[in-house]
């Protein structure tokens, strides 16, 4: 197969720029790339398209994408009254593959080949959903969430249950290693501190290190959910508490990082964990403004989420000019859209360990989305990337390659 049009590639360790060329694709990898040559033979793509990785999305909730836009709540009750009920659906197994496919539609419809998901408490129903994930090329990581307590009692289950099941996921799904063919992996999800008792953090820590596994799970996202976690945890810090249970590493990512103090950020930095940045979740449930820059600054590796259903925007292109108003609303430096952009690709492969997508190179899988930009973005005047992601339009997607498949026609 042949694609063509204006590449996004990498240039430097947080940018990418456009150069023209034509890719190879064979067995699901990029065999070879002629660069500054659009073929006008190409299967897709060719002059005026922007032909950019699969994006990455690093925080996202697969039962949640039918509750998007539930508003007016905070965090804490949000759970507990739009999020929660939602999630119990899936203690039916065929509700949860139908949601499931219906996702996996959707996210390859944005552009979105690779992800860090929950699934629910559920272990039927989060084994189905990473075997239909798979059916469909997805890369990265989805977990059964674990929480035995602060939830419905439908959706929590005793801790050496949950630990039991995440090994069970773990042998099953196991995080493999570095080859553009690499499946989707289980990662071991406790949901967050205050809905895991201290028995199971401790026996999630054990079976991550036990496997090598990512870990994740959400951190400092609201002011109350950090009150709340003093209160059940001794008063000991948010960070602290993941940390003793063994759960934070250079494999752990951590949804928001909002509130968080410079000691915090300290041991964030050091142990080397990741904080998903979810801007268009933050505002959504008026948790706060991260502040990027600042992290970035203390050392700490930062990637990017969509976190629905808190969020809003299905596109990572969205959730990427989401970031950069972010950052623009508390007088942040100002991310460009080049910046922004290698977040949404080879940024959050680089932080979810996936050497094999996120970058247009020879040996990748070919995860590829093809746009036709219905705008004069090469003519404008203007940086090229900056106008195609502040205009973006998803329709003007004409193809999302997935290992090589061409996928839209799925969706
Ligand atoms: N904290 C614990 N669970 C969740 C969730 O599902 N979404 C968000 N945004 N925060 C959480
Ligand atoms: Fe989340």
């Amino acid at each position: 197969m042949i694609v063509a049009g204006n590449l996004l590639v990498p240039s430097g360790l947080h940018e990418c720029s456009l150069r023209p060329g034509t890719i190879r694709v064979v067995d699901g990898l990029i065999q070879q790339i002629q660069w500054d040559e659009i073929s006008e033979h190409a299967d897709f793509g060719g002059e005026g398209f922007l032909i950019t990785p699969g994006f990455i999305d690093a925080h996202v909730h697969l039962p949640q994408f039918d509750l998007i836009g539930a508003h007016g709540m905070p965090l804490l009750r949000w759970l507990m009254e739009a999020t929660f009920p939602a999630e119990a659906k899936w203690a039916d197994v065929d509700y949860a593959k139908e949601m499931t496919g219906r996702v996996a539609k959707q996210l390859i419809g944005h552009g979105t080949t690779g992800i860090a998901a929950y699934a629910t408490v559920h272990h039927q129903s989060a084994i189905a959903a990473i075997e239909i994930l798979r059916s469909f090329g997805m890369h990265g990581l989805v977990g059964q969430v674990l929480m035995d307590r602060e939830a419905p009692s439908e959706i929590c289950r005793p801790a050496t249950q949950l630990i039991d099941e995440a090994a069970v996921l773990q042998e099953r799904f196991p995080t493999g290693n570095d080859s553009g063919a690499r499946p989707l992996s289980a990662a071991v999800t406790p949901r967050f501190a205050i809905a895991c008792t201290e028995e199971l953090l401790i026996g999630a820590g054990r079976i991550a290190e036990q496997y090598q596994c990512f870990v994740q799970s959400h951190l400092a996202e609201t002011q109350a959910e950090c009150d709340l976690v003093g209160q059940l945890f001794d008063g000991r810090s948010y960070v602290s508490v993941y940390q003793d249970a063994g759960l934070l590493n250079e494999r752990s990512i951590y949804g928001h990082g909002i509130h968080l103090s410079a000691s915090d950020l300290t041991e964030m930095s050091e142990s080397r964990a990741v904080i998903a940045h979810c801007p268009t979740a933050n505002s959504f449930l008026r948790s706060g403004i991260m502040n990027r820059h600042e992290r970035c600054e203390a050392g700490v590796r930062v990637a990017i989420g969509s976190d629905i259903g808190a969020g809003y925007h299905r596109s990572m292109v969205r959730v990427a000019a989401a970031l950069i108003e972010a950052a623009a609303m508390i007088g942040d430096e100002f991310p460009t859209a080049a910046q922004a952009w290698h977040c949404i690709t080879a940024g959050n492969a680089n932080v979810l360990g996936l050497s094999e997508v996120g970058s247009i190179q020879v040996g990748h899988s070919a995860d590829l989305v093809v746009a036709r930009p219905n705008i004069a973005w090469l003519a404008g005047g203007a940086d090229p990337l900056s106008m195609a992601m502040w205009a973006w339009d998803d329709r003007w997607i004409e193809e999302v390659v997935i290992r090589g498949r061409p996928s839209l026609t799925l969706s």
